[in-house]
């Protein structure tokens, strides 16, 4: 399978501050850990280890020839206590980038991918209408602090997950199962994400910057009925679908919400992403109440079906809808054995690249194996196997793969 990468499409690796720093205990996905709710027992203050190892993981980017990194922000580690913020953390991550960029790797930065401080949890989360308030504190904050150095940004990574699986399956944290809180917070984090992009734009343009882009990250995935429609989708899709995309409509945000009409103020209609944002892994048949796959279909570690045309249907979707570049901010699979997981990338990317579309960037996820939420380490995504006994990283196959493409802009075979 060979094919040539149009000549303004870059690839990269992303990863998220939780799934792989490791110290901090003071965020809502240790409390789920020491609650009980991760199956195999993996703890996420230790993950890789990535806060300690933070240089060794540059350099071994660095030498791959990886020129961009989505990284994230630990939120509870920044402000461990509310309205305090801790210095040297922010110096840590000042130092991170600063060396990441002194390699030549461009940095697009997350600001919240799904965990919280626990003092956030504990005041009601992003149901407590000073959430949004509280959010963009620590996002002034950010900007205050690292606004110089980064011009792009992730403010909320995959809103509709989070929100589904947080508080309308309880499955994560804050294990909620409650339809009417679900729209509540999907509300919320729709003027998070608003208030968040004009903020960070008006920062950065003060100080002379005229080159921001931000967006937040849009899970997408594809669906076929197997008999029924699942009503989970039914209703979480045109949610998302409607609200929660490049146009916002404030009669609807305000009709979705039973909080007073001053909580919009400041919002008007319009354009708030710079780029379209995917995270794209598979396709999802559904009935009735629950989600499989269709028969006989390839699937991975996971039991999650490879179908690389839903990447370009997917996207095709959200252009549509807006002519922004596109940035395939995730995309991966779980392979264990690292056996098919080179093939996975090529025919995403192939379909990528034949599509027309102008995509500018691909990210893969993820650069090293990682704490994968419910599963834990047991379900491995790197392009660099991590040996969690000894936290040594090993390039895999398709690591090399990787190194390959990037050096060749393309697959030759
Ligand atoms: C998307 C999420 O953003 C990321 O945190 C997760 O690890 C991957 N999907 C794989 O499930």
């Amino acid at each position: 399978m060979a094919f040539t990468f149009p000549d303004d499409f870059e690839l990269g690796v992303a990863s998220a501050a939780t799934q792989i720093e490791g110290g901090d205990t003071a965020n809502s996905w240790y409390d789920w850990y020491a609650t009980g709710h991760i199956p195999d027992g993996s703890d996420p203050s230790v993950a890789t280890r990535h806060y300690e190892l933070y240089e060794e993981d540059a350099r071994l980017m660095e030498s791959m020839g990886i020129r961009h990194y989505r990284m994230g922000l630990e939120w509870a580690r920044l402000e461990p206590e509310e309205g305090v913020f801790n210095e040297e953390v922010f110096t840590h991550y000042r130092d991170e980038i600063q060396l990441l960029q002194s390699m030549g790797i461009e940095i697009l930065l997350t600001l919240h991918h799904f965990t919280t401080p626990l003092w956030f949890e504990k005041l009601g989360s992003f149901e407590n209408p000073k959430s949004v308030e509280i959010f963009l504190s620590f996002v002034k904050k950010v900007i205050e602090e690292l606004g110089d150095l980064v011009s792009q940004y992730i403010t909320i990574n995959e809103p509709n997950v989070y929100v589904s699986h947080g508080w309308f399956l309880g499955a994560w944290p804050p294990g909620k199962k409650s339809m009417k809180a679900a729209f509540r917070v999907m509300t919320t984090l729709c003027v998070c994400h608003i208030r968040a992009y004009t903020l960070i734009h008006d920062m950065r343009r003060c100080n002379g910057y005229d080159d921001t882009m931000v967006s937040y990250a849009h899970h997408m995935r594809s669906f076929v009925p197997l008999k029924r429609y699942n009503p989970i989708h039914l209703i979480m899709t045109p949610l998302f679908h409607r609200i929660f995309q490049s146009s916002i409509s404030r009669s609807f945000l305000t009709g979705a919400s039973s909080w007073p009409i001053g909580r919009m103020k400041g919002i008007r209609k319009g354009l708030y992403c710079d780029f379209h944002a995917v995270n794209y892994y598979s396709r999802t048949a559904v009935s009735g109440l629950s989600d499989g796959t269709l028969p006989h279909v390839p699937v991975n570690d996971l039991g999650w079906e490879i179908y690389p045309e839903g990447i370009v249907k997917n996207t095709q979707e959200l252009f549509r809808l807006a002519n922004l570049p596109i940035y395939i901010t995730e995309n991966g699979t779980c392979d264990n054995e690292d056996s098919f997981r080179n093939r996975y990338i090529s025919e995403h990317l192939k379909m990528l690249c034949e599509s027309g579309l102008p995509v500018k960037r691909y990210y893969h996820w993820c650069f090293t194996d990682n704490f994968e939420w419910l599963e834990g380490v047991s379900a491995r995504f790197g392009l660099v196997a991590v040996d969690y006994a000894t936290q040594k990283r090993i390039i895999k196959k398709s690591g090399e793969f990787y190194i390959r493409m990037i050096a060749e802009k393309g697959i030759s075979e």
